[in-house]
């Protein structure tokens, strides 16, 4: 049975890359992975979504993509928009078949998590990193927990961190923070959000 979750990106499918235009720093975290990475690299993209632009730009740079989402309307996207990835119908926290990475991203998906579930997620990526062993998410800046929001137009829950307890989090998790940045952006039209672009390594 679907989530609310994956019910929500069924929703909202392309209307996702639609509204949500101003990648700039996004684009910007993935150029940095590439030039953090060896070839051949593997990276695993956690609720990649449409695969835009996150996969499309780690494929383009010649890197393998491994990439989760539980919305099989954002995994029908990204395979039209960034094919040549190996896209799994699954929940992002099971990380059960799936080996080793050189690098893990999560931009804007476990804001859709409980709190709760993202310190055993960590943990649990933590052990599947090797070589550079680097991990990238984004966040929104904020303090809540599956605070109700209607996102598009369309109810789902999302998580945000202070900065300094996100930091915790983390290192709490066996990652030390390369670096942590923080960009107004509009997410949906007419509405600026600050989001936390965090860049860490596993210890
Ligand atoms: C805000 S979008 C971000 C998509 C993409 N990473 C990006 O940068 O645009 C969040 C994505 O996470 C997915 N998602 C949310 N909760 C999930 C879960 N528990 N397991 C797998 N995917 C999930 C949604 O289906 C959606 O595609």
């Amino acid at each position: 049975m679907a989530s609310e979750q994956s019910a929500a990106f069924d929703q909202i499918g392309r209307r996702y890359d639609e509204s949500f235009v101003e990648r700039d720093a996004q684009l910007a975290e993935g150029a940095w992975l590439i030039d953090q990475l060896d070839r051949p690299a593997r990276v695993l993209d956690l609720g990649c979504g449409s695969g835009l632009p996150t996969a499309k730009q780690l494929l383009d740079a010649g890197v393998e993509v491994v990439g989760t989402d539980e919305s099989a309307v954002m995994l029908d996207l990204a395979q039209q928009q960034a094919p040549g990835a190996t896209y799994l119908h699954r929940d992002l926290r099971d990380l059960s078949d799936l080996g080793e990475f050189d690098a893990a991203v999560a931009f804007f998906s476990l804001i859709m998590l409980p709190k709760a579930d993202i310190p055993p997620l960590l943990r649990a990526l933590h052990a599947r990193l090797r070589g550079p062993k680097l991990l990238q998410i984004a966040m929104v800046l904020g303090d809540f927990d599956q605070f109700q929001i209607s996102f598009l137009g369309v109810p789902t829950q999302v998580c945000a961190y202070p900065p300094d307890e996100l930091r915790q989090v983390l290192a709490d998790a066996g990652f030390e923070i390369v670096e942590l940045r923080e960009v107004a952006a509009e997410a949906e039209p007419n509405r600026l959000e600050v989001q936390i672009y965090l860049r860490a390594r596993a210890v």
